[in-house]
């Protein structure tokens, strides 16, 4: 069971999953490609300790996210990837990938969705004066955080919390969080019916 991790900045939660999967927490599932929109992004630098296979584009090079995203389509199939896992990309999708990688498509938001989508999700969680947020994995479809949520963990925001503490939270159970989703795939426990998300034995 092969794995694509799409990322654009630090790449915490790439790291995570390849760790996952090198200690076995994954079952068969391995790391086999990350994409990256921003060759000189940090996680780029993780792959490369990791060993693992890395295809780095530049938008600008291209003339449209449907040119780019054909050509991480091919890279994916080339790559022979069942599941694709944004961790911190931060582009919207086309059909292009979202079409055909249906149902095989997810992503970790630092929110309880529907709550507080999009870009600093985490300054808005803070700014609003909510006293839980959390994390959300869910499947993508063309909206920003808006496909069918598959797992989600609360966590409580302490009087005196900062954007800075807070975020250090959110990593911390992302990092618990996502391989674990990633391992009920693997496994073919994930079934979606509708927006209902279903994990079975
Ligand atoms: C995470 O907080 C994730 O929820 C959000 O972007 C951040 C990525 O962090 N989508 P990292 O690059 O995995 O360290």
């Amino acid at each position: 069971y092969r794995i694509a991790v799409f990322a654009s900045g630090e790449g915490s939660n790439f790291q995570a999953l390849a760790e996952a999967a090198d200690a076995g927490k994954l079952g068969k599932a391995e790391i086999a490609l990350l994409v990256c929109d921003k060759p000189s992004a940090p996680v780029v630098g993780r792959a490369g300790r990791l060993g693992i296979p890395a295809f780095l584009f530049q938008p600008k090079d291209y003339e449209s996210r449907e040119a780019y995203e054909r050509v991480i389509v091919e890279q994916l199939e080339a790559h022979g990837v069942d599941l694709v896992v944004l961790a911190g990309y931060m582009r919207l999708l086309t059909p292009v990938i979202v079409e055909k990688f249906s149902r095989r498509l997810i992503n970790i938001h630092p929110s309880l969705l529907p709550a507080f989508p999009g870009k600093d999700a985490i300054r808005q969680a803070l700014a609003y004066g909510v006293k839980v947020s959390g994390v959300t994995v869910h499947f993508v479809d063309e909206g920003m955080d808006t496909g069918p949520i598959i797992a989600q963990a609360a966590i409580p925001i302490a009087s005196g919390e900062t954007p800075e503490s807070f975020a250090q939270a959110v990593h911390a159970v992302e990092r618990e969080l996502y391989p674990e989703v990633v391992s009920w795939f693997a496994q073919g426990r994930v079934k979606l019916e509708g927006r209902q998300v279903t994990i079975g034995e």
